[in-house]
Formats: C-alpha cells, sequence, structure tokens
C-alpha cells in the first residue's frame, strides 16, 4: 500500500483529505455565489459573464473535473470515517446528550446526502437544461447564449424557487459548520479566535448571496428585457 493510501485511512489522513476537499468545494461555492450577483448588472452583465465561462474549455472541464473528483473523495471519506466511528461503538449510547456539537455538527450526514441530492438536480436544470427545456440554449439579441432569461425563467417559478431555498438553506449550514471545524482538522484551531463565529458569518453569507438574486426575480425586481 502506498504511503498516501496509508496516510488517507488513518484517522488523522481521513480528517486531512476531508478538510482540504471540503475547503475546495466551499472555495468553488463562494466564486459561484460571486458570479451570479452579476444578475443585478442585466442581461448584457450575466450573458458576458456566462459566455465568458463556457468558452474557456481549457478552464471549464478541468474545474469540472476537479469538482467532480473533490466530490467523490469527500462523500468516499465521509462513508469511511462514519463506518469506524461505527466499528468503535457498535452499541449507541444509553442516554445522548452531547457536550460541545452542535445541532449543524451532528447533522452533517443528514445535509450532505440533501445537499447531493440538490447538486444533481441543480445540474440537470441549468447545466443539461431538463428542468424547464424550452428556455434552455436560447440566443439573446446578439446571438450569445441567454443565461439570463434561463435564470429568470427558473425563479419566476414559485416550486423551483422553494426547492432552491430549502438546497441553499441546507448547503449554507453545511459549508458554515465545515468553514470552522476544517481549522479544528488542520490543527489550525486556537481558543483565542472565534471559529464558530466564522462559521455562523459564512452560513450566513452564503444563504444571503445565493438566494438575494433568485429572490429579486420572484418579487419582480430583476425582470425578463423588455418586461
Ligand atoms: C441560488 C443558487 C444557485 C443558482 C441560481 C445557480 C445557478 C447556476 C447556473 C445558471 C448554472 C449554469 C451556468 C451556465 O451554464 O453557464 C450553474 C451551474 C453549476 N452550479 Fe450553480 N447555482 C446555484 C447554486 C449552486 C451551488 C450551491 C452549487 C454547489 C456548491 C452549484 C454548483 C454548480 C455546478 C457544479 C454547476 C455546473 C457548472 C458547469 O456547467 O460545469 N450551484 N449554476
Amino acid at each position: 500500500m502506498s504511503w498516501f493510501a496509508k496516510y488517507s485511512r488513518s484517522s488523522i489522513g481521513a480528517k486531512h483529505v476531508m478538510a482540504v476537499s471540503g475547503l475546495l468545494l466551499l472555495l468553488f461555492a463562494v466564486v459561484h455565489m460571486l458570479g451570479h450577483l452579476q444578475m443585478f448588472g442585466g442581461q448584457d452583465m450575466y450573458n458576458k459573464y456566462a459566455n465568458f465561462l463556457q468558452s474557456l474549455w481549457e478552464v471549464k472541464w478541468p474545474t469540472r473535473a476537479g469538482l467532480l473528483a473533490m466530490v467523490l473523495v469527500h462523500i468516499a471519506t465521509a462513508m469511511s470515517l462514519v463506518a469506524k466511528n461505527r466499528a468503535a461503538r457498535p452499541v449507541g449510547y444509553a442516554v445522548y446528550r452531547p457536550v460541545r456539537s452542535t445541532a449543524a455538527g451532528r447533522s452533517m450526514i443528514l445535509t450532505g446526502l440533501v445537499i447531493l441530492a440538490f447538486i444533481v438536480f441543480h445540474i440537470v436544470h441549468f447545466t443539461l437544461g431538463q428542468v424547464q427545456p424550452g428556455v434552455f440554449h436560447t440566443l439573446d439579441a446578439q446571438g450569445r447564449y441567454d443565461a439570463y432569461s434561463m435564470y429568470v425563467y427558473g425563479f419566476q417559478n414559485v416550486g423551483l424557487y422553494a426547492a432552491y431555498l430549502v438546497g441553499i438553506l441546507l448547503l449554507s449550514v453545511h459549508l458554515g459548520h465545515g468553514a470552522a471545524s476544517w481549522l479544528q482538522s488542520l490543527g489550525f484551531r486556537h481558543p483565542k479566535y472565534p471559529y464558530d463565529k466564522l462559521g455562523r458569518l459564512t452560513a450566513v453569507v452564503l444563504f444571503v448571496g445565493y438566494m438575494i438574486p433568485p429572490t429579486a426575480v420572484l418579487v419582480g425586481l430583476i425582470k425578463l428585457p423588455g418586461a
């Protein structure tokens, strides 16, 4: 077995792998969220941005492959840690009264599974265009792929808005806990610094940042061109 296989199967190695893969996914989530705020700049600004990203295949495909690899590594390592924990305590506690842990920390597996389902749905919706096929990959007045209108049609639909609200809420709780705990896993945590506050702040920023443009669409502040 190579040193890396041995290391990543040890408890500390698995914690490090969870922390690094989780951090890279968190960075992607922040960058993706910032990109969508350009919906407030109008159709031209958002479509310029979306078409620029789509045309950079040298960046697009390695990013897609990297994200998929990170998600698979993160899930496989989480499953192996859960299996180890169960093997170490085959009989549950008679009375379970957690002392230091938070609800967000204890529900990481549940929120993680819902996020996975949400991301699959999201890719079927916006990358494969199967949820609203009639508004997928239409062209704007300049002949560009009209990501702006696809976005607006998406969140004018209350059911889709509600699905994203739940998905983003759980994603924010999950990544908020992750943002505070990766420092502990990598050994950077010190009682002097307020990591729990960092976690809560990350959760709020992600939730508000992701949900502001869809909410603006739902209430009619962001509209289809000419509407
Ligand atoms: C309100 C929340 C979100 C909105 C409105 C949104 C919107 C979009 C849109 C419009 C696309 C297609 C871009 C294009 O085809 O040019 C996209 C792709 C994508 N989104 Fe999101 N997104 C949201 C949340 C998330 C979250 C939380 C994640 C994961 C952390 C995520 C991961 C992805 C991925 C992996 C892609 C595929 C990129 C590709 O095609 O290679 N999104 N998103």
